[in-house]
Protein backbone atom coordinates (compact mmCIF):
# COMPACT_ATOMS: atom_id res chain seq x y z
CA UNK A 1 0.00 0.00 0.00
CA UNK A 2 1.07 3.64 -1.01
CA UNK A 3 0.43 7.10 0.53
CA UNK A 4 1.31 10.86 -0.52
CA UNK A 5 2.66 12.16 2.29
CA UNK A 6 5.88 14.02 0.66
CA UNK A 7 6.30 14.87 -2.81
CA UNK A 8 9.34 12.60 -2.80
CA UNK A 9 6.89 9.79 -1.87
CA UNK A 10 6.88 9.08 -5.71
CA UNK A 11 9.99 8.74 -7.94
CA UNK A 12 10.73 11.41 -10.98
CA UNK A 13 9.30 8.31 -13.44
CA UNK A 14 6.43 8.13 -10.96
CA UNK A 15 5.54 11.84 -11.25
CA UNK A 16 5.71 11.73 -14.54
CA UNK A 17 3.34 8.68 -14.80
CA UNK A 18 0.86 11.13 -12.55
CA UNK A 19 0.65 13.87 -14.75
CA UNK A 20 0.50 12.03 -17.87
CA UNK A 21 -2.44 10.79 -16.71
CA UNK A 22 -4.10 14.02 -15.20
CA UNK A 23 -3.72 15.14 -19.09
CA UNK A 24 -5.16 12.37 -20.40
CA UNK A 25 -7.98 12.87 -17.69
CA UNK A 26 -8.49 16.49 -18.87
CA UNK A 27 -8.51 15.75 -22.57
CA UNK A 28 -11.04 12.36 -22.00
CA UNK A 29 -13.10 13.15 -18.47
CA UNK A 30 -15.63 10.70 -19.59
CA UNK A 31 -13.66 7.53 -20.04
CA UNK A 32 -13.04 8.04 -16.28
CA UNK A 33 -16.14 8.60 -14.84
CA UNK A 34 -16.37 5.24 -13.46
CA UNK A 35 -13.58 3.97 -12.71
CA UNK A 36 -14.12 4.40 -8.65
CA UNK A 37 -17.60 3.12 -8.80
CA UNK A 38 -18.21 2.03 -5.37
CA UNK A 39 -15.02 3.57 -3.55
CA UNK A 40 -15.30 6.13 -1.02
CA UNK A 41 -12.43 8.77 0.29
CA UNK A 42 -13.10 10.17 3.37
CA UNK A 43 -11.81 14.23 3.53
CA UNK A 44 -10.46 14.40 6.88
CA UNK A 45 -9.70 19.07 6.96
CA UNK A 46 -8.51 19.79 10.53
CA UNK A 47 -7.92 23.18 9.14
CA UNK A 48 -9.68 25.37 6.95
CA UNK A 49 -9.61 24.59 2.44
CA UNK A 50 -11.83 25.57 -0.18
CA UNK A 51 -9.74 24.60 -2.78
CA UNK A 52 -8.41 20.86 -1.51
CA UNK A 53 -11.13 19.81 -0.10
CA UNK A 54 -13.57 20.69 -2.19
CA UNK A 55 -11.22 19.17 -5.52
CA UNK A 56 -10.79 15.45 -3.59
CA UNK A 57 -14.39 15.54 -3.52
CA UNK A 58 -15.36 16.63 -6.58
CA UNK A 59 -12.41 14.42 -7.95
CA UNK A 60 -13.98 11.60 -6.46
CA UNK A 61 -17.34 12.12 -7.36
CA UNK A 62 -15.83 12.23 -11.05
CA UNK A 63 -14.48 8.54 -10.75
CA UNK A 64 -17.59 7.65 -10.16
CA UNK A 65 -16.68 7.36 -5.87
CA UNK A 66 -18.79 8.94 -3.05
CA UNK A 67 -16.90 11.30 -0.50
CA UNK A 68 -17.64 11.52 3.49
CA UNK A 69 -15.52 13.47 5.93
CA UNK A 70 -15.47 16.20 7.91
CA UNK A 71 -15.02 19.94 7.57
CA UNK A 72 -13.03 21.17 10.27
CA UNK A 73 -11.65 19.80 13.77
CA UNK A 74 -14.49 21.15 15.65
CA UNK A 75 -16.79 18.88 13.94
CA UNK A 76 -15.03 15.93 14.55
CA UNK A 77 -14.24 13.62 17.92
CA UNK A 78 -10.76 15.81 17.52
CA UNK A 79 -12.58 17.86 19.44
CA UNK A 80 -12.80 16.02 22.10
CA UNK A 81 -9.58 14.53 22.44
CA UNK A 82 -8.99 11.69 19.90
CA UNK A 83 -6.01 11.15 18.34
CA UNK A 84 -5.20 11.38 14.73
CA UNK A 85 -3.89 7.76 14.63
CA UNK A 86 -7.12 6.48 16.33
CA UNK A 87 -9.24 8.45 13.83
CA UNK A 88 -7.19 7.24 11.11
CA UNK A 89 -7.93 3.53 11.96
CA UNK A 90 -11.40 4.32 12.79
CA UNK A 91 -11.76 5.95 9.22
CA UNK A 92 -9.72 2.90 7.53
CA UNK A 93 -13.28 1.44 8.31
CA UNK A 94 -15.43 3.58 6.69
CA UNK A 95 -13.37 4.48 3.59
CA UNK A 96 -11.20 3.53 1.11
CA UNK A 97 -8.92 6.19 1.13
CA UNK A 98 -8.21 9.34 3.53
CA UNK A 99 -6.92 12.81 2.01
CA UNK A 100 -5.77 14.74 5.04
CA UNK A 101 -5.22 18.52 6.35
CA UNK A 102 -3.77 18.99 9.46
CA UNK A 103 -2.33 22.47 10.97
CA UNK A 104 0.16 20.12 12.85
CA UNK A 105 3.75 19.40 10.75
CA UNK A 106 3.72 15.99 10.43
CA UNK A 107 -0.15 14.56 11.65
CA UNK A 108 -0.58 12.94 8.35
CA UNK A 109 2.09 10.76 8.15
CA UNK A 110 1.35 9.97 11.83
CA UNK A 111 -2.28 8.80 10.07
CA UNK A 112 -0.25 6.56 7.92
CA UNK A 113 1.12 4.69 10.37
CA UNK A 114 -1.93 3.33 12.09
CA UNK A 115 -4.72 3.73 8.73
CA UNK A 116 -4.82 0.30 6.63
CA UNK A 117 -5.76 2.08 3.80
CA UNK A 118 -3.45 4.99 1.56
CA UNK A 119 -3.55 8.73 3.21
CA UNK A 120 -2.78 11.42 1.23
CA UNK A 121 -1.11 14.63 2.91
CA UNK A 122 -3.32 17.66 1.92
CA UNK A 123 -1.21 20.12 3.45
CA UNK A 124 0.38 19.86 7.23
CA UNK A 125 1.45 23.20 8.70
CA UNK A 126 4.11 24.41 6.91
CA UNK A 127 6.18 21.38 5.72
CA UNK A 128 4.58 19.53 2.94
CA UNK A 129 1.35 19.99 0.64
CA UNK A 130 2.53 17.26 -2.17
CA UNK A 131 -1.01 17.29 -4.70
CA UNK A 132 -0.31 20.98 -4.52
CA UNK A 133 3.27 20.16 -6.13
CA UNK A 134 1.55 18.15 -8.63
CA UNK A 135 -0.84 20.99 -9.81
CA UNK A 136 1.94 22.99 -9.85
CA UNK A 137 5.08 21.02 -11.44
CA UNK A 138 1.33 20.02 -14.26
CA UNK A 139 0.92 23.87 -14.99
CA UNK A 140 4.11 24.93 -15.54
CA UNK A 141 4.82 21.93 -17.91
CA UNK A 142 1.89 22.82 -19.53
CA UNK A 143 3.28 26.99 -20.21
CA UNK A 144 6.50 25.69 -20.61
CA UNK A 145 6.99 22.56 -22.23
CA UNK A 146 9.64 21.14 -19.69
CA UNK A 147 10.38 21.10 -15.76
CA UNK A 148 14.04 21.70 -16.25
CA UNK A 149 16.35 24.58 -17.02
CA UNK A 150 14.21 27.25 -15.76
CA UNK A 151 14.87 29.94 -13.48
CA UNK A 152 11.77 30.25 -10.92
CA UNK A 153 11.67 32.95 -8.41
CA UNK A 154 9.34 32.45 -5.19
CA UNK A 155 8.12 35.54 -3.83
CA UNK A 156 6.49 36.23 -0.14
CA UNK A 157 6.09 33.79 2.74
CA UNK A 158 8.16 31.53 2.43
CA UNK A 159 9.19 30.74 6.21
CA UNK A 160 5.79 29.21 6.57
CA UNK A 161 4.59 28.55 2.92
CA UNK A 162 4.04 24.77 2.63
CA UNK A 163 3.59 25.07 -1.29
CA UNK A 164 6.83 26.57 -1.83
CA UNK A 165 9.28 23.87 0.59
CA UNK A 166 7.45 21.07 -1.00
CA UNK A 167 7.64 22.53 -4.87
CA UNK A 168 11.40 23.21 -4.11
CA UNK A 169 11.94 20.09 -2.84
CA UNK A 170 10.21 18.84 -6.03
CA UNK A 171 12.24 20.84 -8.25
CA UNK A 172 15.55 20.28 -7.64
CA UNK A 173 15.21 16.76 -9.17
CA UNK A 174 15.12 18.45 -12.43
CA UNK A 175 18.42 19.32 -14.20
CA UNK A 176 19.79 23.17 -14.01
CA UNK A 177 16.57 24.84 -12.44
CA UNK A 178 17.70 28.15 -10.89
CA UNK A 179 15.99 29.48 -7.62
CA UNK A 180 15.29 33.16 -6.68
CA UNK A 181 13.88 33.45 -2.98
CA UNK A 182 11.97 36.92 -3.17
CA UNK A 183 11.52 38.11 0.64
CA UNK A 184 12.05 40.25 3.45
CA UNK A 185 14.09 38.82 6.14
CA UNK A 186 11.91 37.65 8.63
CA UNK A 187 10.03 35.16 6.09
CA UNK A 188 13.37 34.02 4.19
CA UNK A 189 13.16 30.03 3.14
CA UNK A 190 14.01 28.36 6.13
CA UNK A 191 17.41 26.88 6.77
CA UNK A 192 16.33 23.22 6.06
CA UNK A 193 15.41 23.62 2.77
CA UNK A 194 19.17 24.98 1.80
CA UNK A 195 21.10 22.75 4.03
CA UNK A 196 18.92 19.85 3.31
CA UNK A 197 17.29 20.40 -0.19
CA UNK A 198 19.08 22.85 -2.34
CA UNK A 199 23.21 22.47 -1.08
CA UNK A 200 22.46 18.26 -1.68
CA UNK A 201 21.55 19.13 -4.98
CA UNK A 202 24.17 21.80 -5.93
CA UNK A 203 21.17 23.81 -7.09
CA UNK A 204 21.87 27.17 -7.81
CA UNK A 205 19.74 30.09 -5.12
CA UNK A 206 19.77 33.59 -4.42
CA UNK A 207 18.05 34.85 -1.73
CA UNK A 208 17.01 38.34 -2.52
CA UNK A 209 14.14 41.03 -1.62
CA UNK A 210 13.61 43.27 -4.76
CA UNK A 211 10.85 41.63 -6.54
CA UNK A 212 11.30 44.33 -9.18
CA UNK A 213 14.92 43.75 -10.05
CA UNK A 214 14.53 39.82 -9.78
CA UNK A 215 11.23 39.71 -12.05
CA UNK A 216 13.16 40.19 -15.80
CA UNK A 217 15.61 37.15 -15.30
CA UNK A 218 12.34 34.76 -14.19
CA UNK A 219 11.16 32.09 -16.36
CA UNK A 220 8.39 31.31 -13.67
CA UNK A 221 7.13 33.84 -11.09
CA UNK A 222 5.32 31.68 -7.50
CA UNK A 223 3.35 34.15 -6.10
CA UNK A 224 2.67 33.51 -2.30
CA UNK A 225 0.25 34.66 0.78
CA UNK A 226 1.69 35.79 3.90
CA UNK A 227 0.37 33.13 6.23
CA UNK A 228 -1.76 35.01 8.89
CA UNK A 229 -2.33 31.86 10.75
CA UNK A 230 0.62 30.85 11.17
CA UNK A 231 1.99 34.30 12.89
CA UNK A 232 2.41 34.57 16.91
CA UNK A 233 2.20 38.43 16.39
CA UNK A 234 -0.99 39.76 14.48
CA UNK A 235 1.56 43.30 14.63
CA UNK A 236 4.24 41.38 12.45
CA UNK A 237 1.56 39.97 10.13
CA UNK A 238 0.52 43.47 9.48
CA UNK A 239 3.73 44.80 9.38
CA UNK A 240 5.20 42.39 6.90
CA UNK A 241 1.66 41.48 5.07
CA UNK A 242 1.82 44.03 1.95
CA UNK A 243 5.49 43.53 1.38
CA UNK A 244 4.91 42.27 -2.03
CA UNK A 245 2.13 43.19 -4.72
CA UNK A 246 2.28 42.07 -8.35
CA UNK A 247 0.46 44.58 -10.64
CA UNK A 248 0.24 45.36 -13.87
CA UNK A 249 2.93 47.81 -14.21
CA UNK A 250 5.35 45.63 -12.12
CA UNK A 251 4.30 42.58 -14.66
CA UNK A 252 5.75 44.84 -17.60
CA UNK A 253 9.21 44.13 -15.68
CA UNK A 254 8.93 40.22 -16.53
CA UNK A 255 9.10 38.22 -19.75
CA UNK A 256 5.92 38.01 -21.85
CA UNK A 257 5.88 34.20 -21.84
CA UNK A 258 6.52 34.21 -17.41
CA UNK A 259 3.49 32.49 -16.19
CA UNK A 260 2.71 33.93 -12.93
CA UNK A 261 1.74 30.84 -10.55
CA UNK A 262 -0.12 31.39 -6.92
CA UNK A 263 -1.79 28.07 -5.01
CA UNK A 264 -4.09 30.49 -3.56
CA UNK A 265 -5.64 31.82 -1.40
CA UNK A 266 -4.71 35.21 -2.39
CA UNK A 267 -5.36 38.10 -0.10
CA UNK A 268 -3.75 41.01 -1.65
CA UNK A 269 -0.23 40.07 -3.49
CA UNK A 270 -1.45 39.62 -6.32
CA UNK A 271 -4.02 43.08 -7.71
CA UNK A 272 -7.00 41.59 -9.75
CA UNK A 273 -5.79 43.98 -12.59
CA UNK A 274 -3.38 41.19 -13.15
CA UNK A 275 -5.83 38.18 -13.32
CA UNK A 276 -7.07 39.68 -17.40
CA UNK A 277 -2.89 38.99 -18.23
CA UNK A 278 -1.86 36.09 -20.40
CA UNK A 279 0.70 35.32 -18.04
CA UNK A 280 -1.94 34.49 -15.20
CA UNK A 281 -1.82 31.16 -14.22
CA UNK A 282 -3.67 30.67 -11.08
CA UNK A 283 -6.77 30.08 -11.99
CA UNK A 284 -5.18 27.17 -14.52
CA UNK A 285 -3.62 25.71 -11.26
CA UNK A 286 -7.61 25.74 -9.87
CA UNK A 287 -8.39 23.79 -12.87
CA UNK A 288 -5.52 21.12 -13.20
CA UNK A 289 -5.73 20.49 -9.30
CA UNK A 290 -8.71 18.53 -10.19
CA UNK A 291 -7.59 16.24 -12.89
CA UNK A 292 -4.02 15.56 -10.78
CA UNK A 293 -6.38 14.53 -7.72
CA UNK A 294 -8.16 11.94 -9.57
CA UNK A 295 -4.84 11.07 -10.80
CA UNK A 296 -3.23 10.59 -7.20
CA UNK A 297 -6.76 8.89 -6.33
CA UNK A 298 -6.23 6.35 -9.17
CA UNK A 299 -2.74 5.90 -8.56
CA UNK A 300 -3.21 5.54 -4.64
CA UNK A 301 -6.44 2.74 -5.24
CA UNK A 302 -4.15 0.96 -7.77
CA UNK A 303 -7.19 1.48 -9.94
CA UNK A 304 -6.14 0.58 -14.07
CA UNK A 305 -5.97 3.19 -16.43
CA UNK A 306 -8.86 2.17 -19.04
CA UNK A 307 -6.83 4.52 -21.81
CA UNK A 308 -3.64 2.48 -21.47
CA UNK A 309 -5.10 -1.17 -19.78
CA UNK A 310 -1.49 0.06 -16.77
CA UNK A 311 -1.37 0.97 -13.67
CA UNK A 312 -0.13 4.27 -12.97
CA UNK A 313 2.36 3.25 -10.15
N1 LIG B 1 -4.09 25.90 -2.44
C1 LIG B 1 -4.74 25.45 -1.35
O1 LIG B 1 -4.30 24.55 -0.63
O2 LIG B 1 -5.95 26.07 -1.16
P1 LIG B 1 -6.95 25.75 0.06
O3 LIG B 1 -6.25 26.14 1.33
O4 LIG B 1 -8.19 26.56 -0.22
O5 LIG B 1 -7.23 24.27 0.04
Amino acid sequence: MRHLIDPLDFTLEETKNILDLADRIKQNPDAYSHVADGKRIATLFYEPSTRTRLSFESAMLSLGGQVIGFAGAEMSSASKGETVADTSRVVSCYADIIAMRHPKEGAPLVASMYSSIPVINAGDGGHNHPTQTLIDLMTIRQLKGHLDNITIGFCGDLKFGRTVHSLVNSLVRYKNNRFYFISPDELKVPAYTIEDTLKPYNSEYYEVSNLEETLPKLDVLYMTRVQKERFFSEDEYLRLKDTYILNREKLNLAKPDMPVLHPLPRVDEISTDVDDDNRAAYFKQVQNGKYVRMAVIMALLEITDPLTGQKVL
